[in-house]
């Protein structure tokens, strides 16, 4: 199959993030969207917040444990933007330069919506801790996956079996009504970015919205085609 012939931005990579609520289905998402690139000959690389560089993995490590809620929001958010700048130097910017398309599960957004509206940590520091971090960075596209709160906590749970909840899952329903909420606004607020996608259907029917909205923002029409025949 020929290389997809993307529109904007020629020879930079696309920067996607993908944000959601406990069992929205990122990762089964992130997956799909790759396999898909991938077969429309688009290198394309797989991230994680917190995490996806040695040093992130670490701090990421620590967050879950719960160590970061026992040092308070402020210092918690700290933890996070030490994950995230090292994980955009070390990853991200290196891919995007190289015209490598990548798909973050989580990125700034989490930061504002867990931290910021949850653990109500100052604007000032969450802008503070951007500047420091992504700078311009803004991904080109952001997917939000949004799902009622009770089945997506249903979903977490068998996921996780007889596992134990980390830090975030073991808050309580209340929460993540919140943090669905605050997902919904950032959706509203900034739509150039952001796409709100019905994620409470079968995974092949929500990877046809995601390609959907790709399809329109990033490919001119004969290369969508051939994309979507992969
Ligand atoms: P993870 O196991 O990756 O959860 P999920 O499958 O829901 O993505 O855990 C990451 C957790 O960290 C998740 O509950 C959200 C939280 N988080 C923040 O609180 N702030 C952040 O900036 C990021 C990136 C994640």
């Amino acid at each position: 199959m020929a290389e997809a012939a993307v529109k904007r931005i020629p020879g930079r990579g696309r920067f996607i993030s993908f944000e959601g609520g406990e069992g929205s289905g990122k990762s089964t998402q992130i997956k799909m969207l790759s396999e898909r690139l991938d077969a429309a000959k688009l290198r394309a690389i797989v991230t994680r917040e917190p995490g996806g560089s040695p040093g992130a993995e670490i701090i990421r490590h620590l967050v879950l444990s719960g160590m970061g809620k026992l040092l308070g929001p402020d210092a918690e958010t700290l933890l996070f933007a030490a994950a995230r700048d090292d994980h955009v130097r070390s990853v991200i910017q290196p891919a995007l330069s190289q015209g490598i398309w990548v798909l973050c599960d989580r990125f700034s957004d989490s930061t504002r919506v867990y931290q910021g509206r949850l653990g109500q940590v100052a604007p000032a520091i969450l802008n503070a801790m951007e500047r420091v971090t992504i700078g311009d960075l803004k991904p080109d596209l952001t997917i939000i996956l949004d799902i009622p709160v009770e089945i997506g906590m249903q979903r977490a749970a068998v996921r996780r079996g007889t596992g134990a909840p980390d830090r975030f899952e073991s808050e309580d329903v209340k929460f993540h009504q919140e943090l669905r909420d605050a997902y919904r606004q950032i959706a509203a607020a900034e739509p150039q970015r952001c796409v709100l996608i019905d994620a409470n259907a079968d995974a092949g029917t929500v990877a046809a919205s995601v390609w959907s909205v790709l399809r329109d923002r990033f490919f001119t029409a004969d290369a969508a085609n051939l994309a979507s025949s992969a």
